[in-house]
């Protein structure tokens, strides 16, 4: 018999949201998950109406407090198996902590949180409560980052010598927050925010695919957070110069000023063997340059078992492509691989099984910590001038 679709419990998603949109449409990807009710707004009647207006029928809640506390007090099966925190940076830490305290799996937006001592209590209550945490790092759900991770990890490049991980935007510009757009509103206020803007909001994408791919850890940081703007009071340009773990170097910069980048992630990994090029706005393939020889690109869904490069391809990297080549994945399918894979995590969590949270499938909240930490070092280092600090 078919098992019962996970219920999923949304905190942000109304009257204009962004982020909310492209994890709930994840969420119903495979028919193996639904969002069953909502907290879609601070304002409880606003939060009401929002959920009354949904694409589909959905409980509405006033506020996350009454969500967490009524969904709580029901019996597995009828409450929500998940929820999904999709608020500005400032209202993570408080549902996060409040839907562990009452033993619901979490799936959270990055930045973990804005401050480096609330995700530390995080990741203590996680780990002591032993519940399923996925920080929301959408662009290793691509199946290219996880073939990125293989080829890389599997040492097909050599000893990592350079990485240059960034993420460019441009609709910070101008004063995109004087022009009513809350998305801007908020990311520009460093209560909302945090102590880095642009570092914070797409720095930490950067740096968990340089994480995520590499394996390798931030040894030490140099950083410089630039505004460009007049008045702006958090970075709109961000630039972090990096030692890895291994003695490698690397840049991990971003920007949100850049006039022409409209989602602009991507990563360049230079090892002693050959380079290896991913782009998000592209993510279809894998290219890898090798000396002297012809580019090699790897098309999702058209990779071999016995490719004479990549050699022993796992089976269950290959297990994880849904559509044949050519018909193109992108932004919502690597949600959606995602939100599969916290699932299987959730399904063994309810059953008392096991579960592999390390942060091979989807992001985990150690990562979601070390992106507050690392925003926390990069702002310390730049207000020394740039000076090194050790991570
Ligand atoms: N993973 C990604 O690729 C990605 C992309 C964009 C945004 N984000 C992150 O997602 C989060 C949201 O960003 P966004 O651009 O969607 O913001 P947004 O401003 O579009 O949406 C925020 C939502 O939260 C709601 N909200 C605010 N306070 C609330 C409260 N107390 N209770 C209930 N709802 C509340 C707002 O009403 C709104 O619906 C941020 O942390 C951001 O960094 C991640």
């Amino acid at each position: 018999m078919s098992q019962r679709p996970l219920k999923v419990g949304l905190i942000g998603g109304g009257a204009g949201a962004f982020i909310a949109h492209p994890h709930q449409r994840a969420i119903h990807f495979d028919g193996t998950r639904r969002v069953v009710c909502a907290a879609l707004h601070p304002d409880p009647a606003v939060a009401l109406r929002e959920a009354e207006n949904w694409p589909y029928p959905i409980h509405g809640y006033k506020s996350y407090d009454e969500m967490i506390e009524a969904e709580s007090k029901k019996p597995l099966g009828e409450r929500i198996d998940y929820a999904v925190i999709v608020t500005p940076n400032h209202v993570h830490f408080d549902p996060a902590k409040k839907l562990l305290l009452a033993g619901i799996p979490v799936m959270c937006e990055k930045p973990l949180t804005i401050t480096v001592e609330e995700a530390d209590e995080l990741v203590k209550l996680v780990r002591s409560k032993k519940i399923p945490f996925g920080t929301a790092h959408t662009y290793i759900g691509h199946w290219t980052s996880r073939l990125s991770r293989f080829i890389v990890q599997s040492g097909l490049l050599g000893e990592v010598r350079w990485v240059d991980a960034y993420y460019l935007q441009g609709w910070l510009f101008e004063r995109t927050e004087d022009k009513g757009v809350m998305q801007a509103e908020w990311r520009v206020d460093p209560k909302r925010a945090g102590a880095s803007g642009c570092g914070g909001d797409i720095g930490t994408h950067a740096l968990m695919q340089l994480r995520y791919c590499t394996g390798l850890e931030l040894r030490r940081i140099s950083a410089h957070l630039e505004t460009f703007l007049p008045n702006r009071l958090l970075d709109d340009h961000f630039t972090v110069y990096a030692e890895l773990s291994n003695g490698g170097k690397a840049l991990i910069r971003a920007s949100q000023i850049s006039i022409g980048h409209k989602n602009d992630l991507g990563i360049e990994i230079v090892g002693t063997k050959g380079t290896l090029r991913w782009a998000q706005e592209d993510p279809e393939k894998v290219v890898v340059q090798l000396p002297g020889q012809p580019d090699l690109v790897y098309w999702r869904g058209c990779v071999q078992t016995n490719d004479a490069f990549l050699k022993n391809v796992p089976a269950d990297l290959l297990a994880e492509i849904t559509l044949p080549s050519g018909h193109v994945e992108a932004h919502h399918d690597a949600f959606a691989r995602l939100h599969r894979c916290f699932e299987a995590d959730v399904r063994a969590y309810n059953e008392g099984r096991p579960f592999q949270d390390d942060g091979t499938k989807y992001a985990n909240v150690e990562d979601g910590r070390m992106g507050v930490y690392f925003i926390s070092k990069a702002v310390e280092s730049s207000r020394k001038g740039g000076a090194w600090v050790e991570m």
